[in-house]
């Protein structure tokens, strides 16, 4: 899995730096695509011709007078993955505290890839109150820690401190980029339904599909396997495999049968409740007269779901306007296992927005209100809190 992976390798400060050299190595036969970067005070220990023989290319050090104008945004860019090992004590706080005053810092500022920390110190140091702070508010910042482990140290000391082994590093690694939805079959429902009335003529609705093209790309860039069963005009989201719908007929069907081969559906569709009873097979005209069009129920897909003998997680949407006492309601008789409540009266939420202000509601009812955030956040957001909550019923059995 790791192979063509990008993956960027800041060594600092700490005797370990020469087991850094063995952890590029190791992700070089894997088939990585590997960068390493250093701290000058890295330098002390090994040599940057090291890193540039193993991985074939050039070591970047400094953020001023190289090649490239930023390098740290290039390398922050660049990266799939940033691996920090050693990460001295002071590496740790600059990049708990935001500082970017050295290459390695400020790449870790820049970079939106997950940060992989593997710390090295003597006891002392990773003991004393201010880094147990700094790990703190790394992990809040969604950093992830490798060891350290407890053994041998700089200078003949033993104790808590020592960066673990590369090939934990390495699995700590492959975890990482295997995103909290990995394994995980999601159909995703977006757009509104298009219900004909004759060859030219529909009755839709204002949704845009925005949200469920969002939940789809979060969704693949956690790990999941997505199929987007989607009514919207939008580009099709990469990695997503893609099934076009026209009617809430089609799209009833396509997900009924789709839904035995995935784990979860997010039906974030505006799905018509109602269709014309009689689809007219020439263009009705005025001169005939004003027509009346009847109108029938349509089939309602997450009714169908909560049915099945085994049915997958269950993510309905609910458009309100103000309140949210129908969705708690709803919440708790449709049977679904989670509700994503959107007011789409709200000031900058709804229709064709990119923000949008939801609130989850669980199948007791409970609420959990979220602020106003891009749809692509409450996207990320909303497929984290799946994945707690498929780790939850897991292990439940
Ligand atoms: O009851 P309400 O219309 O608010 O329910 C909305 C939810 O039901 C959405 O998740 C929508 O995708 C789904 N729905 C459905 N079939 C319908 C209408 C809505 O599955 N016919």
């Amino acid at each position: 899995m790791l192979s063509g992976r990008r993956i960027l390798v800041g060594v600092t400060g700490g005797v370990a730096a020469y087991k850094a050299a063995y952890l590029v190595r190791r992700l070089v036969e894997r088939g990585a695509d590997v960068r390493v970067m250093m701290t000058r005070s890295a330098q002390q220990f090994v040599g940057p011709q090291t890193f540039a023989a193993i991985t074939g290319q050039g070591v970047a050090s400094e953020l001023f007078g190289a090649a490239s104008v930023s390098p740290h945004t290039e390398l922050a860019r660049w990266a799939e993955a940033v691996i920090i090992a050693p990460a001295t004590a002071n590496t740790l706080a600059k990049a708990a505290h935001g500082l970017s005053s050295d290459l390695v810092s400020a790449t870790i500022l820049a970079t939106t890839a997950p940060v992989l920390l593997a710390p090295a110190m003597h006891t002392e140091m990773w003991e004393n109150a201010a880094t147990r702070r700094n790990v703190a508010v790394l992990q809040g910042d969604g950093r992830t820690m490798v060891g350290p482990a407890s053994g041998s140290l700089a200078g003949g000391d033993t104790g808590p401190g020592r960066m673990v082994e590369p090939e934990e590093i390495l699995q700590a690694l492959e975890l990482l980029l295997k995103g909290p939805l990995s394994g995980v079959r999601m159909l995703v429902t977006a757009g509104g339904t298009r219900e004909p009335i004759d060859p030219v003529r529909f009755i839709g609705n204002r949704s845009s599909g925005k949200m469920g093209f969002a939940i789809a790309s979060a969704a693949v860039a956690s790990g999941a396997d997505v199929i987007l069963v989607s009514s919207a005009d939008l580009p099709p989201p990469s990695g997503a495999r893609v099934v076009e719908v026209e009617t809430a007929e089609e799209m009833g069907q396509s997900v009924v049968k789709l839904a035995q081969e995935v784990d979860v559906v997010v039906m974030a569709a505006a799905v018509a409740d109602f269709r014309p009873a009689v689809i007219e097979e020439t263009k009705l005209r005025r001169t005939d007269g004003i027509p009346e069009i009847r109108l029938e129920a349509t089939p309602d897909i997450l009714a169908s779901l909560v049915a099945l003998e085994k049915r997958p997680y269950l993510v309905g949407f609910a458009a309100e306007t103000g309140s949210y006492d129908t969705a708690i309601q709803k919440a708790i008789s449709k049977g679904v296992d989670l509700t994503v409540a959107n007011d789409v009266a709200a000031e900058g939420s709804g229709f064709g927005s990119d923000t949008n202000q939801v609130a989850l509601i669980d199948s007791q009812g409970t609420i959990e209100r979220w602020p106003l955030l891009t749809k692509v956040e409450v996207a990320r957001r909303l497929c984290d809190h799946l994945a707690g909550q498929l780790n939850e019923r897991a292990a439940k059995g």
